[in-house]
């Protein structure tokens, strides 16, 4: 009889009716020589495959290895009581064919697998360690976490845009700058789109985007990547406590948004036991002066004590009012106190900063000067200040890292583990 090509994922609608699967072996049992089991891997979901008597014979299933691809017939079948399976059945195979073989022995799949506690292997091999259960997951709730961040947006009235990688501007300090040759003339990847972000206020009103951002940190730590996906948003009319605010309800929609669907749940579930969805209970907001109390005034707050100070209070935090030395060229000092700037960290326990935001100087001439006390050359930055000039206004925005927001949600130790193939020191 004919057979249906399905998805693992729709096996529960396809039950009792002859179906064609293919997929990647993912486990393989064999049990005396008539009976074998392949756990049958394709993306959408894991599915329990039975083959039996004279289907075991064959030289393929005798050299059958795990990774290689198949095609399996057979009928859906709810498994017995008291036996489970992934979806609650079972494929009772009667037909099945080799698509490629994979190594077995010293070249197995496996073999690099088990290896994953290697460092080195991990991330040469990542192309392979990506097969495995956790990578999967890991990649698949990151998968649901992009979309949701899109819903968040979308569902507030944000248009996204695409700004460019390759620019001629710096946004967080030179020092972190990738620079490249443009056809005989020096350029960078972009630190952070924020800057077209602004430029589109005008037209599209609030918006975001989701690019890639890169950095040339030459510090190989558990939350730095040289190129990563950063979140950006920017929005026109608000004031500083619009900003926090909105940060703080991004967060928690996105937490609810992948929360309330029942798969991506699962999978955070099982990478991250214990994990809660942020309540009602709002995120604690601190000044930076009344955080660095042990340090001293200015000093920026290094990865270790941040992380610290975020996993002894256990809760997220907003840290506000940065001394204008130590941020971005573009933050507005504050009206009551000139010595620090309407800005803002986001940090959550484990990961510390997972988002960094602030108002922006709106005034020309005061961005003008902040060029100069920065010692930047403002001539690249022409249409920057072109918005200072033709109808300009407050705003502000903010950028989250994809990576350190999954680190956190995950309970991942390192946000190299958050892509599928990290760019990394
Ligand atoms: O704090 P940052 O540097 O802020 C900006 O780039 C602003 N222009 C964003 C804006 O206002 N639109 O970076 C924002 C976030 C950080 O909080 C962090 O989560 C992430 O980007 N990030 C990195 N993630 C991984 N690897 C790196 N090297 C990162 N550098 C920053
Ligand atoms: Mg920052």
């Amino acid at each position: 009889p004919a057979a249906k090509q399905i998805k693992i994922r729709d096996g529960a609608a396809n039950r009792n009716t002859r179906v064609k699967v293919f997929g990647w072996v993912n486990r393989l049992r064999v049990q005396g020589k008539d009976m074998m089991f392949i756990v049958l891997r394709d993306g959408s979901g894991f599915l329990q495959c039975v083959l039996t008597n004279r289907l075991c014979h064959t030289y393929d299933a005798l050299t059958l290895t795990l990774e290689s691809t198949v095609a399996l017939y057979g009928e859906l079948k709810e498994v017995p009581e008291g036996k489970t399976a992934p979806g609650g059945h079972e494929l009772i195979v009667d037909y099945w064919e080799v698509v490629s073989k994979a190594p077995g022995g010293d070249d197995a799949v496996t073999n690099i697998l088990n290896s994953e506690s290697d460092p080195s292997i991990k991330y040469h091999q990542r192309h392979l360690v990506i097969r495995g259960d956790t990578a999967s997951s890991v990649l698949k709730v990151r998968s649901r976490v992009m979309r949701a961040f899109r819903d968040h947006f979308d569902s507030a009235g944000y248009y996204e845009v695409t700004p460019p990688c390759m620019v001629q501007t710096q946004v967080e300090g030179g020092s972190t700058l990738f620079s490249f040759n443009y056809y005989g003339e020096n350029a960078y990847l972009t630190q952070s789109s924020q800057l077209y972000l602004e430029t589109c206020l005008p037209s599209m009103g609030a918006v975001y985007t989701i690019s890639e951002s890169y950095r040339a940190e030459k510090s190989n730590t558990r939350r730095h990547l040289s190129e990563y996906s950063h979140c950006e948003a920017e929005i026109p009319f608000i004031s500083f406590t619009d900003l926090l605010d909105g940060i703080e309800n991004m967060v928690k929609d996105v937490v609810n948004r992948v929360w309330a669907e029942p798969e991506t749940r699962a999978m955070i579930e099982e990478l991250n036991p214990g994990f809660k969805p942020i309540t009602d209970e709002p995120f604690l907001r601190m000044r930076y002066e009344d955080a660095i109390k042990t340090l001293s005034f200015g000093d920026d707050i290094p990865e270790s004590p941040e992380r610290f100070m975020t996993d002894t209070i256990g809760k997220p935090i907003l840290l506000t009012h940065f001394p204008g030395p130590i941020k971005a060229f573009y933050m507005p000092p504050t009206e009551e106190d000139p010595r620090v700037t309407e800005s803002v960290d986001l940090l959550m326990p484990g990961v510390g900063e997972i988002v960094g935001g602030s108002m922006r100087i709106w005034d020309y001439d005061t961005l003008l000067a902040a060029y100069k006390r920065e010692g930047l050359d403002p001539a690249p930055y022409y249409w920057y200040l072109d918005q200072r000039k033709y109808g300009t206004c407050p705003h502000g925005g903010f950028g989250l890292g994809v990576e350190r927001f999954l680190a956190w949600l995950t309970n991942r130790f390192t946000v190299r583990g958050l892509l599928p193939a990290p760019a990394c020191f």
